[in-house]
């Protein structure tokens, strides 16, 4: 649910400001990260975006499997810290980019694979920033919540936490949606 508040100002004068539900900090727990990256049949040319990418896990794991370069996007600058540190541990400065930021602020055209576990609404809220700046082709994963009006093009799962996982492609899940 796409949520506003409107902050009345002086006579004439208002703004109104679009909110994000609150999406806590929960790591996709490792096994799940193997299949994700089997899922999105992951190769060394993807480039691999996590939004809201917590302590870097899923991005760090996918330049280290797969050699891909991976761009980690989080709000949260004690885990933005996290990530950074594991960067440094791993020596995957090359390949491993942590953005301290708002991923609906950050451009995205540059991914061929963009994970996100997220909510449902907040999916819902990216889906026009998805549609206008992924190219055709780019594989899209959730985990555990869809991308509201978009037909997934496979889904595995049973439905337990951190049980599903579904796939999308732009340009083939999102020509019916309307919104
Ligand atoms: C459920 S966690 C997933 C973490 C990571 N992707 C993983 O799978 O291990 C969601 C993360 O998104 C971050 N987040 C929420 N809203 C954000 C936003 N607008 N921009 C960047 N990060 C955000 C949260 O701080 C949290 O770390």
């Amino acid at each position: 649910m796409r949520m506003r508040y409107t902050i009345a100002g002086l006579g004439f004068l208002y703004v109104t400001l679009p909110t994000q539900p609150y999406v806590p900090w929960v790591p996709t727990r490792d096994h799940v990260i193997d299949k994700i990256f089997r899922i999105a049949k992951l190769g060394k040319n993807d480039v691999f975006y996590d939004l809201g990418c917590g302590d870097g896990r899923v991005a760090i794991e996918a330049a280290k499997r797969y050699g891909v370069k991976s761009v980690c996007i989080e709000i949260r600058k004690d885990l933005v810290e996290k990530a950074r540190k594991r960067v440094r541990e791993e020596g995957l400065e090359d390949l491993v980019e942590i953005i301290h930021g708002n991923f609906f602020e950050i451009p995205l055209r540059e991914a061929t694979v963009v994970y996100m576990y997220l909510l449902t609404s907040v999916n819902n809220m990216l889906k026009p920033k998805l549609k206008r700046e992924l190219r055709v082709g780019t594989r899209i994963i959730t985990l555990d919540f869809e991308i509201p009006g978009w037909s997934p093009v496979h889904v595995d799962g049973n439905g337990t936490w951190q049980g599903t996982i579904y796939l999308y492609v732009r340009g083939v899940s999102d020509i019916h949606d309307q919104t």
